[in-house]
């Protein structure tokens, strides 16, 4: 069975980071998003993979390769323009086979593949819809769900009190094929507005799959932040090679030169090769990238720093997330969100 990866928005809600950056892309605790998926579906058994590509797609497709750095296959379905989360699934077609599993590439979850599998032949759906529950469903697709684990209402981005519950869509789906032929081909389609409501009108079979665990969908840069406090927290598990260092929550990679009266502030992450210079207080909730360079008396707080970044001498940063090669000068920043260009480390 494929894995079909939906990785082709524009990522408006993560702007600028995703400028020049498919959104998968955005690092994680050091490495692309789009790196810890693959890894954790391939150890869920999960082999081949499809990955659907439009904004930015040399990126992803330099990255990720034919698959074989992660021991799996990945072919890639372009799409020449946007077609939408349904249109993007139509156009991967002739790379799909009887069953699939399709994931939204922007969210962070855990799942038991051979649970979901076993969900979706008992109840001998077309389609299964993997669920959370949220406080507030408006951002996402919310479901009524019957006694028999049917989905009787799917409504996509519901005012807050027209929600019919807080269960809703974690962007993981089993399809069978025969979902396809409900979906126009070579014009843009949502699967959320279009091909979930019209599957439950036919009666083809569509059940909602409630997830147990973390689950976070990293399109704003509200949720991207918050995303990296709680694997700082250890809320979420996700593994960035940066060893912890004695009791205190502090990570870091090899190589870090750190000047004997700067502070860290746990919980703190620092990827390989980064310099800090004297006086520099880092922390709490900071992320600093491989080979980032701080100066001396630099403060840095609930702050996401990609690789490659200079920090000069006597700056402060807080609540910011700067892109790769980021220079900042002497300056305080509160809140300042930027990336230059989609530059990608190595
Ligand atoms: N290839 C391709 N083509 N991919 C696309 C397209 C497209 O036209 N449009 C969106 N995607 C990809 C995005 O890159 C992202 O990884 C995924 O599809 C979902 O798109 P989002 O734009 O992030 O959707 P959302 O967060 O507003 O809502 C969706 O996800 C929620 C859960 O995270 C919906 O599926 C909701 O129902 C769901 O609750
Ligand atoms: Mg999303």
């Amino acid at each position: 069975m494929k894995a079909l990866l939906l990785a082709g928005g524009l990522g408006t809600r993560l702007r600028p980071l995703t400028e020049h950056l498919p959104k998968p892309m955005a690092l994680v605790m050091g490495r692309p998003w789009l790196d810890h998926l693959i890894r954790h579906y391939r150890d869920q058994g999960i082999s081949r993979f499809v990955i659907a590509v439009q904004h930015r797609k040399e990126l992803i497709q330099a990255w990720v390769g034919d698959g074989s750095r992660y021991g799996v296959s990945v072919e890639y379905s372009e799409e020449k323009e946007l077609l939408g989360t349904a249109g993007a699934v139509k156009n991967a077609e002739p790379l799909l086979g009887e069953r699939f599993v399709v994931v939204n590439a922007d969210t962070a979850h855990r799942i038991d593949l051979n649970a979901a599998l076993r969900f979706h032949e008992r109840h001998g759906g077309a389609a299964t819809i993997c669920l959370t529950r949220v406080e507030d469903p408006s951002s996402y697709g919310a479901v009524a769900l019957g006694p028999q684990d049917e989905i009787l209402d799917f409504v996509e981005k519901p005012d807050k009190d027209e929600a019919p519950s807080n269960l809703v869509n974690a962007g993981i789906y089993i399809l069978e094929r025969r979902v396809l032929d409900h979906i126009p081909a070579g014009r843009p389609a949502s699967i959320e507005k279009e091909t979930f409501p019209l599957l439950i009108r036919l009666g083809c079979g569509v059940f909602g799959h409630p997830l147990d665990g973390y689950w976070m969908d990293m399109g704003t840069q509200e949720r991207y932040r918050q995303l990296h406090w709680d694997v700082l927290d250890g809320r979420f598990p996700l593994e960035s090679g940066w060893q912890q260092r004695g009791d205190k929550n502090i990570r870091m990679g090899e190589h870090v030169r750190i000047a004997a009266d700067a502070l860290l502030i746990p919980p703190v992450v620092i990827g390989d090769r980064v310099t800090i210079g004297g006086r520099s207080i880092i922390g709490p909730y900071a992320v600093i990238g491989s080979d980032c360079r701080i100066g001396r008396g630099v403060r840095i707080a609930h702050s996401i720093l990609w690789d490659n970044c200079r920090v000069h001498t006597g700056a402060q940063l807080n609540r910011c997330i700067l892109g790769f090669g980021m220079r900042v000068g002497p300056h305080i920043l509160h809140e300042a969100v930027c990336n230059r260009t989609g530059e990608m480390p190595r």
